[in-house]
């Protein structure tokens, strides 16, 4: 049985990280997403936990899905579900630096394989970072993010804009 493992920090998940989700499915008999935390971003909107749930909430439509959340190296997360890959989404050329970087690391670590699918021309301009800000000054995201993460945004900032 293959397992995708598709981490990320998902502050908060959006449409472009579902659509990386729905198509890894089609590919691998099981996903694993994980929400962990990103050392280099260390101004977290939601919690670990509230991030589970919204992803939860999100994929509730697809099974063969687990969703974790857990502040440990993705490669500890990748051995203890015997991920059969690392699953990356690719935005664009910019992501790729960064995120090869990564792949190369995480392999070196463990032998881990990383594997990319790149996004839909429509989700390559979502980033979680813009969503936030958007929302913050009580602008529209409904457009980029499944119903209950809109829902959540809404509640983390109403009445702050
Ligand atoms: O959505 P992001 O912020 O691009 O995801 C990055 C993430 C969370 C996958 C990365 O920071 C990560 O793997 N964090 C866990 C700690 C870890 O394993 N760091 C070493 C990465 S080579």
């Amino acid at each position: 049985m293959t397992i995708a493992l598709i981490p990320g920090s998902f502050d908060p998940f959006h449409n472009g990280h579902l659509e990386v989700v729905e198509r890894a499915a089609n590919v691998f008999d099981e996903i694993v997403v994980a929400a962990l935390r990103n050392p280099q971003k260390s101004d977290a909107c939601f919690t670990l936990e509230e991030r589970r749930e919204m992803i939860q909430e999100s994929l509730a439509h697809l099974e063969r899905v687990r969703i974790v959340s857990v502040s440990t190296l993705l490669v500890n997360v990748a051995a203890d579900v015997g991920a059969t890959a690392i699953v990356k989404g690719l935005r664009a050329v910019s992501d790729f630096e960064s995120e090869l970087q990564m792949a190369q690391m995480n392999r070196s670590l463990s032998g881990v394989e990383t594997v990319f699918i790149p996004t839909s021309s429509t989700h390559s301009f979502i980033a979680s970072r813009l969503l936030r800000e958007v929302a913050r000054y009580g602008g529209d995201v409904s457009h980029f993010v499944p119903a209950p993460v809109e829902k959540r945004l809404r509640e983390k900032f109403a009445g702050m804009a």
